[in-house]
């Protein structure tokens, strides 16, 4: 391998004028932990001279970074290469050669077959390996079809470059940092512990630097992420097994670092440490992603998830003593093999009890591998439309409800991006919710004091308040 990076020197690639005309395309699918990994593989990219480009057209390399998560998901990856071969083609008739790679969860679980069913991709390469990615280019170069999905285990972040301070900062106010990778829970709808393989925590030395790093680069908010983050466990700096609350309580102590936040949680998972953590810390912010699938008992034990209706209820009851106010978010998926209409009102039920101010909904996607899609008792798809129709309607209902009860609070906004009208920012309220005011764009980076004065479609208004304190209650 070393050899083949050393051709790619050679050739002029890493560090040298021809090299920085090197352009790289990311098109990004999936959860925020690919979002992450994006930024990640784009920071390998830029030793070998590659820059990021937002225009496909100019791209040298055009990396698609996939999810597996339902079969929409992953069957858009090929319409897409369907797309790029026409480009490609193009490419080859001006003289150009434009290399084509597969990364994500796609890339995992289905390896070499994608080459055989879309000839046009140079290189497959997982969310374990990316951090070889500038030695698969360079084998890529040299002709060979690279799948690079096999891994053991290995720290890919102790060989991943650290991104320049101006990287960092072109990226924004907020960061994602990945602190968790994997699952061993085998819920029997999902593929993350195929494709993700077995959970593994980052040290807490190498999260804290990262955490640094971000914050020295004008970062004021951090979202830890895990495909079950409040798995994540370490040793902590007085050499104690700390749990997620514990690496939260050292973060919140970084100067500069104004907000935290993680994602996403497992019921199981939701230890005495991390709910204090939501009762002490002022800078973790009120709003928790706490997905639960199923109201219903049986469906839950049919999906492993080890915990019963009852048990989460009471878990969002303890939550929400120590931290009134706090903005709940779920996942849930309808038409699971076997649910019956009384399964579901269960899960109606639930939503009514919880009040969630956000939700995602599925409706169930049988997943090659996982035992759900073995089953003989699946739900026809139009029981599960009529389903998800259902509950999103009320789901929509309790969040337009959450949105209406913040109009008058005054609260601390971080202003992140322009918005869509000229003369308008937008940043994101405490409980998620972006809320849309009249800033100017060297405002970005402040935390302003605002209070809610309308609610829109997805999002919030509000006006500038001078002299009074904010408050993230409601
Ligand atoms: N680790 C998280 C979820 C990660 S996947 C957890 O345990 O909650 C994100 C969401 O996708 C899941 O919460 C689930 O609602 C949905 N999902 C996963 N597999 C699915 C499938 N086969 N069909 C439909 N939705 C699915
Ligand atoms: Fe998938 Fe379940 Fe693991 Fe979440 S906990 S990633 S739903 S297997
Ligand atoms: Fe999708 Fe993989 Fe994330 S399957 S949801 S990109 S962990």
């Amino acid at each position: 391998m070393l050899k083949e990076a050393e051709t790619d020197k050679m050739d002029g690639a890493p560090n040298g004028a021809k090299a920085n005309k090197r352009k790289v395309f990311v098109k990004t699918y999936g959860c925020q932990m690919n979002v992450y990994d994006s930024e990640r593989m784009a920071d390998a990219l830029s030793t070998q001279g590659y820059q990021q480009t937002d225009n496909p057209e100019e791209a040298d390399l055009l990396l698609l970074n996939t999810c597996h998560i339902r079969e929409k998901a992953a069957e858009k990856v090929y319409s897409e290469l369907g797309r790029i071969r026409k480009l490609k083609q193009a490419r080859a008739e001006e003289g150009a050669d434009l290399m084509v790679g597969v990364a994500g969860c796609v890339a995992q679980a289905e390896g070499q077959e994608i080459i055989r069913r879309a000839p046009i991709v140079d290189l497959v390469i997982g969310p374990q390996t990316y951090h070889r990615l500038p030695q698969a280019i360079a084998r890529a170069r040299n002709g060979e079809k690279v799948v690079e999905t096999e891994y053991a285990i290995e720290d890919k972040f102790e060989h991943l470059p650290e991104p320049e301070k101006k990287v960092i900062a072109s990226r924004g106010v907020t960061a994602f940092l990945t602190v968790q990778e994997g699952c061993d829970k085998f819920c029997t709808f999902c593929v993350v512990p195929y494709t993700r393989g077995s959970e593994v925590s980052r040290p807490v030395g190498q999260i804290e630097r990262e955490a640094r790093q971000l914050v020295a680069a004008g970062v004021r908010e951090i979202t830890l992420l895990g495909q079950n983050v409040n798995a994540w466990h370490g040793e902590g700096a007085d050499g104690r097994e700390w749990g997620l609350g514990e690496l939260l309580r050292l973060l919140a102590g970084i100067d500069g670092l104004e907000r935290l936040r993680y994602t996403t949680s497992h019921p199981r998972d939701m230890d005495d440490a991390l709910i204090e953590a939501h009762r002490d810390l002022d800078k973790l912010m009120p709003y928790l992603h706490l997905p639960v699938q199923s109201g219903s008992d049986s469906v839950l034990k049919a999906m492993n998830r080890r915990h019963t209706a009852k048990d989460y209820l009471t878990l969002v009851e303890r939550i929400r003593a120590v931290r009134p106010g706090i903005a709940l978010s779920g996942d849930f998926i309808v038409g699971f093999p076997g649910e019956t209409d009384a399964d579901f009102e269960d899960t109606l039920r639930l939503v009514e009890e919880v009040g969630y101010a956000q939700a995602f909904s599925f409706k169930y996607s049988p997943r090659p591998g996982t035992p759900g899609a073995e089953r003989d008792d699946h739900i026809p798809e139009g029981v599960k439309s009529q389903r998800l129709e259902r509950l999103q309607t009320l789901l929509r209902k309790h969040q337009s409800k959450f949105a209406d009860n913040c109009v008058g609070a005054t609260i601390d906004l971080l202003l992140e991006k322009p918005g869509r009208q000229p003369g308008q920012l937008i940043g994101r309220s405490p409980w998620l919710q972006p809320v849309i005011i009249d800033a100017k764009s060297s405002q970005i980076g402040e935390i302003v004091k605002v209070r809610i004065t309308q609610t829109g479609t997805n999002s919030l208004f509000a006006e500038t308040v001078q002299g009074e304190s904010g408050s993230a209650t409601i």
